[in-house]
């Protein structure tokens, strides 16, 4: 059990097929007790439901700071402080740049990148506790994307790929900052993941050709995700901080 005792709020969590609930599931079978956030229409408190009472699960909008402020309060009341974050709500568009408009420019850096800065600002102070620090200190773990490293994809454009880029300057900022405070802070680049955020886009021949391209010879998983999630959270990555692991198949290898 390599997260008894400990408490982790996963945003984005709800969605059936999504890398949150993935992670959230695996975190809760390690012993954690698990805060899952997403939007209102995901119904997070069903899907917490779904793991076991000891877990609990709130709407929270990840672009709205005083939401995730008040949020993080709620649950570190209720669960008893807060070691882990895994910031992974995330939205994509395809959007060439010439016909990307403000409103979907906002809403892909604001839940991409934004939401991880304010999810961080607010965990922070509850990782910085004598209690946190006594269980074996914070982690905060933002999901990027090979879109990120690459320059977009398969399925995201600029705004897309210039969200997930931030969250690498982002992620190794905190690192810094904040490492005196025991709290370390990663990165994940996921490649192209076989679930809900990939589903319309690809054909059954489409995930065929393309996981031909990827030199393990399949399309990832939500648990290859959480997998890695896990590691970054847990004890096993002590020395780990400031890193972006790249969870791709090798489809992207440098
Ligand atoms: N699936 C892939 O191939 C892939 C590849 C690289 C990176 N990613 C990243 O992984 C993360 C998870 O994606 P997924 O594949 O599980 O997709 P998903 O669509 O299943 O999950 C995304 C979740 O984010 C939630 N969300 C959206 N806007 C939100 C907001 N404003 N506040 C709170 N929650 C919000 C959604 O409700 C949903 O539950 C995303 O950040 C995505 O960019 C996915």
């Amino acid at each position: 059990m390599l997260l008894r005792d400990k408490v982790a709020v996963v945003t984005g969590a709800a969605s059936a097929a999504g890398i949150g609930r993935a992670t959230a599931r695996r975190f809760a079978r390690e012993g954690a007790r698990v805060a899952l956030l997403d939007l209102m229409e995901c119904d997070p408190a069903a899907a917490a439901r779904e793991l076991g009472p000891e877990h609990v699960g709130h709407v929270c909008d990840v672009r709205d700071r005083a939401a995730c402020g008040k949020a993080l309060e709620r649950v570190a009341g209720e669960l008893g402080g807060i070691d882990i974050l895994v910031g992974n709500a995330g939205v994509v568009f395809g959007t060439p740049l010439e016909e990307i408009d403000a409103a979907e420019y906002d809403l892909v850096m604001d839940v991409n990148l934004r939401g991880n800065f304010n999810m961080a600002q607010a965990a922070a102070p509850h990782m910085k506790s004598a209690q946190v620090k006594a269980r074996g200190g914070g982690s905060i773990v933002m999901i990027s994307s090979i879109a990120g490293q690459v320059g977009g994809g398969l399925f995201g454009r600029s705004h897309y790929a210039a969200a997930k880029s931030g969250i690498f300057g982002l992620a190794k900022a905190l690192a810094r900052e904040l490492a005196g405070d025991g709290i370390r802070v990663n990165a994940v680049a996921p490649g192209v993941i076989d679930n809900d955020f990939t589903k319309g886009r690809m054909t059954p021949e489409d995930k065929v050709r393309i996981a031909k391209t990827v030199p393990l010879g399949r399309l990832g998983t939500p648990e290859d995700i959480a997998d890695t999630c896990l590691y970054l959270a847990s004890g096993l990555s002590a020395y780990v901080t400031g890193s972006v692991l790249s969870v791709n198949g090798g489809l992207h290898i440098y």
